[in-house]
């Protein structure tokens, strides 16, 4: 049986990660500790808010005391560390926080664990697990070969700078104090529970109202789609197989240009509209709801400063060694994505008002 503080685990992937360990795990402990900036949110973990074994604690990663406390109290032998800021267009405008929460966040809960773990011994047996990003490895030309373990680092925004240090100062307290650290680098993830900011849910939400769908320049930029399923049985299988210190990266075989994939978005749009006739009703000012393309919405925009051409990830350590496999394909992944968007209007709309967070805090404090 494991206990495991997931920091984070109120954000997209965090909070996917809580789902997908408690069904997996039902017999581990989770305290989830998160600060509820405005990517986290307690209607991510609506669904499992009652269960036993998970504990949320609101508070701050930088907060070394208050994690050492958690370590302790809840015997944690356990690290995912999630938190972050994460999307690459606010660190351009506000770099400061990405410093703050990735850079000095990150080496506060090194430092906790390095006291509680290795110097009050409060288990037998630790593991700090790091969550980072390909985005790390820098910007690939169309015929590169894919980012590898191996790959120089080449951060090219704050956010990627940032996440950089954070990978560096998790490879040093591993190389310099011995502590039991795994590093995963995965791509662009995608499915729910994701922010209205970033470009999938961003695009479904603006096509559902009728507003317009931004593409950054040409729109011939290239990520790896990996769906959020995909990416927690990932980090599952480096917590049960990947060794202390090493790195792993997790992609999802699914590379596709912005236009296409928005295009992709659109077509099942239009598609679930004439399919169903309450679409209409439900989401009247979207064009599909008249009958009209949903791409007639694509604008292309003013780039983003400094936007990295192509990322794409090779798996081939991840598949060896933990055999792990992105099971997932990008077809299924929007199916399901957009599906989940159309279910789901009263989670997207919750967490883009701050409505769930009111009535949650009136509630339960
Ligand atoms: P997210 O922005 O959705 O969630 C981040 C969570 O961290 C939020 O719940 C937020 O409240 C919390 N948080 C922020 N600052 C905090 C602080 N100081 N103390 C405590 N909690 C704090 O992010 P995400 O998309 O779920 O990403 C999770 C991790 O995965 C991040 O480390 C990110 O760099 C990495 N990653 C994400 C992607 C992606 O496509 N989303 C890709 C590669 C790597
Ligand atoms: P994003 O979801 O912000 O992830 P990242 O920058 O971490 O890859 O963006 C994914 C891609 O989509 C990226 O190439 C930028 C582009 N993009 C747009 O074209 N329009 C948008 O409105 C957004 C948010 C992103």
């Amino acid at each position: 049986m494991r206990s495991l503080l997931i920091t984070g685990g109120a954000g997209f992937i965090g909070a996917n990660f809580v789902h997908h360990w408690l069904a997996q795990h039902p017999d581990d402990r989770l305290v989830v500790l998160d600060a509820l900036t405005y990517a986290g949110n307690l209607a991510n973990l609506e669904a499992v808010r009652a269960r036993p074994a998970l504990r949320f604690v609101r508070g701050d990663i930088r907060d070394t005391g208050l994690v050492e406390r958690l370590l302790r109290e809840a015997r944690i032998d356990t690290i995912v560390h999630f938190a972050a800021e994460s999307h690459v267009d606010r660190s351009i405008h506000g770099p400061d926080a990405f410093i703050e929460t990735n850079v000095q966040g990150t080496h506060s809960m090194l430092k906790a664990a390095r006291t509680v773990w290795l110097e009050e011994r409060t288990v037998p047996r630790h593991r700090f697990h790091h969550v980072s990003t390909d985005e790390v490895y820098g910007s690939l030309g169309p015929k590169d070969p894919a980012f590898t373990e191996c790959t120089p680092y080449a951060p090219n925004s704050p956010y990627s700078a940032s996440k950089a240090a954070s990978d560096h100062l998790v490879r040093a307290y591993h190389h310099t104090y011995g502590l039991a650290t795994t590093t995963s680098n995965c791509s662009n993830n995608y499915g729910p529970y994701h922010f209205p900011e970033k470009l999938i849910p961003l695009a479904i939400v603006n096509l559902l109202h009728g507003r317009e769908l931004p593409i950054y320049g040409d729109g011939r930029n290239v990520r790896d789609w990996l769906h959020v399923s995909d990416h927690c049985r990932g980090i599952d299988r480096v917590l049960e197989r990947g060794a202390p210190g090493e790195v792993y990266n997790i992609g999802g075989g699914a590379e596709c240009q912005n236009v296409t994939l928005i295009e992709t978005l659109c077509a099942l749009a239009d598609a679930a509209f004439e399919q169903r006739n309450d679409l209409a009703r439900q989401f009247p000012d979207a064009p599909a709801a008249r009958g009209e393309k949903s791409a007639s919405l694509i604008r292309f925009v003013k780039d983003r400063p400094g936007h990295d051409r192509r990322y794409a990830i090779d798996c081939a350590k991840a598949e060896r060694e933990l055999g792990y496999r992105a099971e997932v394909t990008l077809e299924q992944g929007l199916r399901a994505t957009f599906q989940w968007y159309l279910a789901n209007e009263w989670w997207w709309r919750a967490v883009m008002d701050g409505s769930y967070q009111h009535w949650i805090e009136t509630h339960y404090r």
